[in-house]
């Protein structure tokens, strides 16, 4: 056990609260990144008192394994043009960041007014590449973790906690 369901939920109606507070009077994107993101975004959008709107992206990275390459290719897209809009990418992880750093380059090329990024585990130790984020949850140790939306395999995703997968899983 890395993080209790309680201290996650804690924190994600923290986070709500400062996104409340910095967006008042605004209508922002959340840009959720599939699929991780899903259980995260469904709990904070939940938390948050100002009016949002909900899209997806899916990514994919090139290659194998766990470990990502940094090239990403869109597998869909957002339903709607952001020109003008406030976005927030919502993510649960961010790692090498590379994946992350694609998305904000890629998402800041459309013109949105303001683009910021909401991750709940900040895994620093990991990074490649230097990135913004603007809301973070937890810094994490550098150790394969699995639940709240994070898998291993396709599995585990369902779990209301964040746990270390025990190398011996693996
Ligand atoms: C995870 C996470 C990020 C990315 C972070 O997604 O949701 O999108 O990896 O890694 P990085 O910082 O090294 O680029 P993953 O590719 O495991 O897909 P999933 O959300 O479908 O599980």
């Amino acid at each position: 056990m890395l993080l209790t369901e309680e201290m996650i939920q804690e924190k994600v109606a923290a986070l709500a609260q400062a996104i409340d507070r910095d967006y008042s009077g605004r209508v922002p994107v959340l840009v959720g990144v599939l699929t991780g993101a899903t259980i995260f975004m469904a709990d904070l959008i939940r938390k948050l008192q100002i009016p949002v709107e909900m899209e997806f992206m899916a990514v994919s990275s090139y290659g194998a394994g766990t470990e990502s390459t940094g090239v990403v290719r869109i597998l869909k897209d957002l339903n709607s043009e952001v020109t003008g809009r406030d976005l927030i990418i919502v993510e649960d992880i961010v790692d090498s960041g590379l994946t992350l750093a694609y998305l904000q380059s890629l998402l800041r090329a459309r013109d949105p007014a303001s683009l910021r990024t909401c991750v709940l585990l900040d895994k620093a130790e990991r990074r490649e590449t230097d990135v913004a984020l603007d809301y973070i949850g937890f810094t994490i140790p550098n150790a394969f973790v699995i639940g709240y939306g994070l898998d291993y395999g396709g599995l585990y995703r369902q779990l209301p906690f964040v746990g270390i997968l025990d190398p011996s899983a693996i």
